[in-house]
């Protein structure tokens, strides 16, 4: 029997929630890959979800095999490279389902659509693509084809993203006026950062795409900032984006957004990879009428709720005076410790449950689940294609389309 988690209350304990694990692959997310490891933590915490079958972990074939092997996949499916993966693994009648794709940003259009057009459904990093015209092309072609995309955004797994979001839908903050982002770190304040193969790629816009930090870590903002406040869209924005590190122009190492919503409200973001010194990462305000949240993912435990005139509380994950918004995605439960691995299961748990959707043909359910999927990846790059286009002429306000 599946347990439903969107109707039962209580903790997610790694029951099976689908009809029987996806046969998964990854492309990339090799030995020396950054985000690989995130991706697995996410798959395969709950054996139910995904089986990891096969890969092309690496751009070097062998590094790439004997990563393969030593994670435990079996060397005859440890491909040299995704094209090779594809053909082989769509003559087996047990090949793979789905494929996560954690690989330089320049790569995810063409092994996405590669990956579809073989009839296997699509785990992609983000930023997706480039433009948000090859956003719209894939997505025709995923619905042509019956696949699903999912998009890993992986901090919105977190259960009090889900209690900020609740919050605001019932109205315990008032009006939303403010909504104040920043995600910053200080890895690239030196000249000599880019040395690294991860970060070389990152800084040129032939592989990276038209922003460096915009897309890197300000699509996450992005995307917390729909997840909260799905009601609430951009109109304009301005965008001033810097190279203080003058080899990496004209993509930026540090950005300032600011934007007005269609209800008023106006919005702040800051992302920067010069923040020198600075562990603070991703932070997350909103202000409003009434009273503010605030967030970061490094106290993901914590959300401090302030009501004007009261005196500031912390809620804390998992305790039973939360939304039950917050708790149907709890997984170590209040008292323990709950981290950036518990989001990466979420996330993957969701997108598990959409591709089990589609394969028994549920439409019902597919119309009321959330996942990031391919509207959040293609409204991220639409975000960055603004930003580009107000940072590019002068800093100016441009209307959002
Ligand atoms: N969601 C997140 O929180 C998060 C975090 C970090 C990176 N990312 C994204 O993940 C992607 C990868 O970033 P990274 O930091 O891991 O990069 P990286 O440079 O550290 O690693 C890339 C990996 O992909 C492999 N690779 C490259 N081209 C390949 C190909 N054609 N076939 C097979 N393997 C190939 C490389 O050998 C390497 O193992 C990027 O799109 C990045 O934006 C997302």
């Amino acid at each position: 029997m599946i347990r439903e988690t969107r109707k039962v209350s209580g903790m997610l304990n790694g029951e099976k929630l689908i009809e029987r694990p996806l046969r998964w692959g990854m492309v990339g997310g090799g030995r020396t890959g950054q985000v690989g490891y995130k991706h697995r933590t996410g798959a395969l915490r709950d054996n139910t979800t995904y089986k990891l079958v096969c890969g092309a972990f690496d751009l070097d074939a062998v590094r790439g095999r004997d990563f393969g092997a030593n994670i435990g996949v079996d060397g005859d499916r440890c491909y040299p490279d995704y094209k090779t993966l594809i053909t082989e693994e769509a003559k087996r009648e047990d090949g793979v389902e789905v494929v996560s794709i954690a690989t330089p940003n320049f790569t995810h259009y063409e092994i996405t659509k590669a990956c579809l057009e073989a009839g296997m459904h699509v785990i992609c990093e983000k930023p997706l693509f480039f433009t948000v015209a090859e956003c719209e092309e894939i997505a025709a072609l995923a619905e042509e084809t019956g696949m699903i995309i999912g998009v890993t955004y992986g901090f919105t797994g977190h259960p009090l993203v889900h209690q900020m979001a609740a919050m605001v839908k019932k109205g315990m903050l008032g009006d939303i006026r403010i909504v104040d982002l920043q995600y910053t770190h200080g890895f690239n304040a030196g000249d000599d950062a880019d040395a690294s193969e991860a970060q070389k790629w990152r800084t040129n816009p032939a592989t990276s795409g038209p922003t460096f930090v915009l897309g890197d870590i300000g699509t996450h903002l992005y995307y917390l900032s729909e997840i909260v406040l799905p009601h609430m869209k951009i109109t304009r924005l301005m965008c001033d984006r810097h190279s203080f590190i003058k080899s990496r122009a004209p993509l930026e190492d540090n950005a300032y957004v600011l934007s007005h919503y269609d209800s008023g409200a106006v919005g702040r973001l800051w992302v920067s990879s010069v923040n020198a010194g600075s562990m603070a990462s991703q932070r997350y305000r909103l202000v409003g009428s009434k009273a503010s949240v605030e967030w970061t993912d490094t106290q993901p435990n914590e959300l401090i709720y302030e009501i004007q005139g009261q005196p500031p509380q912390i809620l804390h994950h998992g305790m039973p005076y939360l939304e039950e918004e917050s708790l149907q995605y709890e997984r170590m439960g209040a008292l323990h410790t709950e981290g950036l691995g518990d989001s990466w299961s979420n996330i993957y748990l969701w997108i598990a449950q959409a591709i089990d959707a589609k394969r028994r043909g549920d439409e019902a359910f597919l119309r009321t689940h959330h996942y990031p999927g391919i509207k959040a990846g293609t409204e991220g790059v639409r975000w960055l294609e603004n930003c580009v286009r107000s940072a590019d002429t002068g800093s100016a306000w441009v209307d959002f389309q």
